[in-house]
């Protein structure tokens, strides 16, 4: 048996911080909403960006909660013992609310506490901002952590590239404390920190960043408004290590996955264990991508999906896997979160069929790439060139990080040159443009620019004439919003006529015209729901909830009423000339509208 469950160390967290008086709020999609600048959420802090830099938060200063996040940064390290694309991460926050004193002080009764984690204080090191032009050495957080009985020896002092958090490129940032354990391996833990953190035993489970910067464009650092406090712990790593075990691949968690996939680890190489674990990771993230509703494709987070889901599929053909494995691991992974996730279990129908459409897809052409591939490896002495790579993500469907991999197993070099180009016969082919060729995160985190803003606005007026025009059957799956565009998926289950894309174009405009008043306001949940507020289908909401109106000052009439966190215009007036551009299929009885503002 396990000392602590999965659930069990969700429910500590939360509980500890609601001890603490801090709001629980649910986690947030993996897709951004109204942030094209990045493809997935990747931190806790992702979703609550505009509340650190200062806007209100419905729960309000005080929020904690497990977000589901992804990261593909590192995807090379996946199958070491601490590595994912998908976890979770256990987060506190304070809006311009407690600082340094009380976010260390209460890290570190959840970590030493009895009746909390009760991790032993041997067990325990920390880091914290050695300081540079930006920031002072963080003496501060250093004599916080000594008060509370943490030796000074155990105390390293880091630069900017270990102990400064930001998201992306621009945006709230600061110094930040790291937490590490020592993880069980029969060695006492040394004494120093400082010489010894290289250490893998030493594994880092949380962080406490303190968000006193906004960073600019142009790299300047300007004092938030108030200071904030950011904490992520890594629900995987810190299972494995309270359990004892050495690898988050043996909590309980992955363990059952394994079983799925009927091997022994026992006597299993080296290699073959890492294989396993890449297809259980990538298998458990592609799980969560596609009920956050991604396709796989291939542009942007569909591409990202379509490479995790076909990296699987080649290990798991690599290592001879028996027919359906794939389909028994998806029923394992909705299986072991359906508790913390019930979204999971509702929507398992549609992932059962989205991955095993794109494994049907890949499995014709799986082996005759893979023998493609093989012959081209052996065939030529300078290895497989970029062109080839291009060819066989042409012609099979083989993503190129994929094709570079297998490559380079093979003893080849894929160095820049080939990356090269591969990419030039990528720009060729004109409709695979774009970001599709890095597959890969775009670095920082939009700003709300004006543009965005008013197509904000213009897609809730957008929703409120679709539901005029089309039915209140119409409810919201999920939108993306650029400089260029609104995208906006909506269960509907026939195209859209000519003459009722026109109406929802007259609705809209019209009320553009009216110039009429948007409101937030801030209500618990039940409220909105009696004011009939909308949003989208399937999201679970926070006991206290923000929501936008947009209504006639004259009249008092309300022309649409939603669940959302904003930003949007004051009135409708400065919106602009609303147009629809294309309205498609996008999923079985999901529409897709793409619409501009002129
Ligand atoms: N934002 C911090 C992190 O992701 C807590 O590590």
């Amino acid at each position: 048996m396990p000392n602590i469950t999965a659930q069990e160390l969700r429910n500590k967290y939360l509980n500890f911080f609601k001890s603490k008086n801090h709001t629980i709020i649910p986690s947030a999609s993996l897709v951004p909403e109204n942030d094209s600048s990045v493809l997935f959420t990747t931190a806790g802090m992702h979703p609550l960006v505009p509340y650190l830099l200062g806007q209100q938060h419905p729960g309000g200063t005080r929020v904690t909660d497990v977000q589901k996040c992804i990261r593909t940064g590192d995807i090379e390290e996946v199958g070491d013992n601490t590595h994912l694309t998908f976890f979770e991460m256990l987060g506190n926050w304070s809006f311009g609310d407690y600082f340094k004193k009380e976010a260390i002080t209460w890290s570190f009764e959840f970590l030493t506490g009895k009746e909390n984690l009760n991790i032993p204080l041997e067990r325990l090191a920390v880091s914290v901002f050695a300081g540079d032009n930006d920031a002072p050495r963080d003496e501060e957080a250093a004599a916080i952590w000594k008060s509370l009985g943490v030796a000074e020896d155990r105390i390293a002092y880091l630069p900017k590239a270990d102990n400064w958090w930001i998201a992306g490129t621009t945006g709230p940032c600061g110094p930040d404390t790291e937490m590490f354990y020592w993880i069980d391996d029969g060695t006492p833990a040394p004494k120093n920190f400082q010489e010894t953190k290289e250490d893998k035993r030493w594994v880092e489970i949380w962080n406490d960043v303190f968000m006193q910067f906004e960073k600019h464009e142009d790299g300047t650092l300007t004092p938030l408004p108030k200071p904030n406090v950011d904490t992520g712990m890594g629900l995987d790593r810190t299972l494995a290590v309270l359990n004892g075990q050495t690898s988050v691949y043996d909590t309980e968690l992955f363990k059952p996955m394994f079983d799925v996939l009927a091997m022994d680890q026992e006597i299993m190489t080296n290699d073959e264990v890492k294989k396993a674990r890449i297809i259980l990771d990538h298998i458990r993230a592609a799980v969560f991508i596609v009920s956050d509703g991604v396709e796989p494709s291939n542009k942007d987070r569909g591409y990202v999906l379509r490479r995790l889901l076909r990296r699987a599929m080649v290990m798991g053909r690599l290592l001879n896997l028996k027919l359906h494995w794939l389909k028994a691991l998806v029923g394992q992974v909705i299986f072991a979160y359906a508790e913390s996730y019930p979204d999971l279990t509702a929507k398992s129908e549609q992932i059962f069929a989205t991955i095993e459409g794109e494994q049907k897809k890949f499995e014709s052409t799986l082996e005759k790439g893979l023998k493609q591939l093989e012959s081209r490896i052996k065939s030529q002495e300078s290895g497989i060139s970029g062109t080839d790579a291009f060819d066989l993500y042409q012609t099979y469907g083989f993503p190129k990080e994929l094709t570079k991999e297998l490559a380079v197993q093979s003893g080849q070099v894929f160095d820049a040159e080939k990356e090269k180009e591969y990419e030039t016969e990528f720009k060729k082919h004109q409709e695979l443009s774009r970001t599709a060729s890095a597959g890969q995160f775009k670095g920082g985190l939009a700003s709300h620019s004006d543009k965005i803003v008013r197509l904000h606005t213009a897609t809730h007026l957008m929703n409120a004439a679709l539901r005029k025009v089309l039915g209140t059957d119409v409810w919201q799956k999920g939108s993306n919003i650029t400089e260029e565009r609104t995208r906006f998926d909506f269960t509907h289950n026939q195209k859209m006529t000519d003459e009722e894309k026109k109406q929802v174009e007259d609705l809209v405009n019209g009320w553009v015209q009216r110039d009429l008043t948007v409101k937030k306001e801030i209500m618990p949940y039940e409220e909105a729901r009696k004011l009939e507020a909308i949003g989208v289908f399937g999201e679970k909401y926070a006991e206290t909830v923000s929501v936008y109106t947009v209504f006639d000052p004259n009249t008092n009439e309300v022309v649409s009423r939603e669940f959302c966190g904003g930003p949007h215009v004051e009135h409708t007036g400065v919106i602009g000339k609303f147009k629809i551009q294309k309205e498609e299929a996008s999923s079985a009885g999901v529409r897709r509208i793409k619409a501009v503002i002129e």
